[in-house]
């Protein structure tokens, strides 16, 4: 298969719907749609990371201990990071993972060398610039994903089946987040375009809880208050 860059999105749309759409229609090959795949470690119940909204900064003012504030302030931004939105594209092994029940990608693409897919299956493939609506819907995809920067997060920044903590300890570790400071750290919660996508996540994808402008703001206070990290 050639890399489809010139050849337009509709080139890449046929593709996918025709990869996507050959297992549905042979039927052969039906996917349970509650089960995830063996591989797929269980993160958490998404009973816990309901409901969709963030609470605001002043409602952690009542802890009086900073520390315990600061805890209690990043365990509320874990509603978005344990979300399926993101962890989809943080998984703990080679595939990206796909829907609320985080299955493997299907098609099974790689993450290649660079996190970009392999030669020939790369991932602006199919993902372009910005989430397309499918008029033709396959198993219920109502959409592809899109950004201009898709792509799969490092190996070493992979979040599937660790907890908030281990999260935490990772996030502020520069040898494991891409050498950020905690001011970068914050600054990319609250103005990444990538991160900003779970709010806007396309057709038939539920978004991640409140505002990125609000989650932004617990990081801010986060950091303000030390960056503690929840021991589990
Ligand atoms: C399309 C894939 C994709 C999605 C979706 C995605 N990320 Fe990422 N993420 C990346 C990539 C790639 C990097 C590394 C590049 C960089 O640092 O900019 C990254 C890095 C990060 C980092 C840097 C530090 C670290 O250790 O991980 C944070 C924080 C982060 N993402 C947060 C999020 C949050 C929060 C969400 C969900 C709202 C999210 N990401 C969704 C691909 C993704
Ligand atoms: C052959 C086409 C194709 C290629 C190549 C491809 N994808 Fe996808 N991807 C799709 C389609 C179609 C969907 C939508 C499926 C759905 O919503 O169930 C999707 C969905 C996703 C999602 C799910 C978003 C979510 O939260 O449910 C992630 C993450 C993702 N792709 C990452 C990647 C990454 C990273 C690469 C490159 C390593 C890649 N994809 C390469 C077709 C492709």
């Amino acid at each position: 298969m050639r890399h489809l860059s010139t050849a337009g999105r509709l080139a890449g749309i046929t593709l996918i719907a025709a990869l996507a759409l050959a297992p549905a229609l042979s039927g052969a090959q039906e996917r349970a749609p509650e089960a995830p795949e063996p591989s797929t470690p269980a993160v958490r119940p998404l009973s816990e990371i309901k409901p969709d909204t963030l609470k605001q900064v002043s409602e952690f003012d009542n802890i009086k201990d900073e520390t315990e504030r600061s805890i209690a302030i990043f365990k509320e931004t874990g509603k978005v990071l344990l979300h399926p939105r993101c962890v989809n594209c943080h998984p703990a092994g080679n595939r990206p993972l796909q829907g609320m029940d985080m299955h493997l990608h299907q098609p099974p693409v790689q993450r290649g060398d660079a996190n970009f897919g392999v030669p020939g299956m790369t991932c602006n493939t199919c993902h372009g610039p910005d989430n397309v609506k499918l008029v033709a819907q396959a198993e219920g995809i109502k959409s592809i994903p899109g950004n201009p920067n898709w792509h799969l997060a490092p190996i070493e920044m992979a979040w599937q089946g660790k907890t908030l903590g281990e999260i935490c300890r990772q996030i502020k570790d520069q040898d494991r987040n891409g050498g950020k400071t905690l001011a970068e750290l914050v600054d990319h919660m609250a103005n990444d375009d990538l991160v900003g996508w779970g709010w806007h996540p396309g057709e038939g994808r539920e978004k991640v809880p409140g505002t990125q402008e609000q989650f932004g703001k617990l990081y801010e206070a986060w950091a303000a208050t030390g960056a503690h990290c929840p021991q589990d």
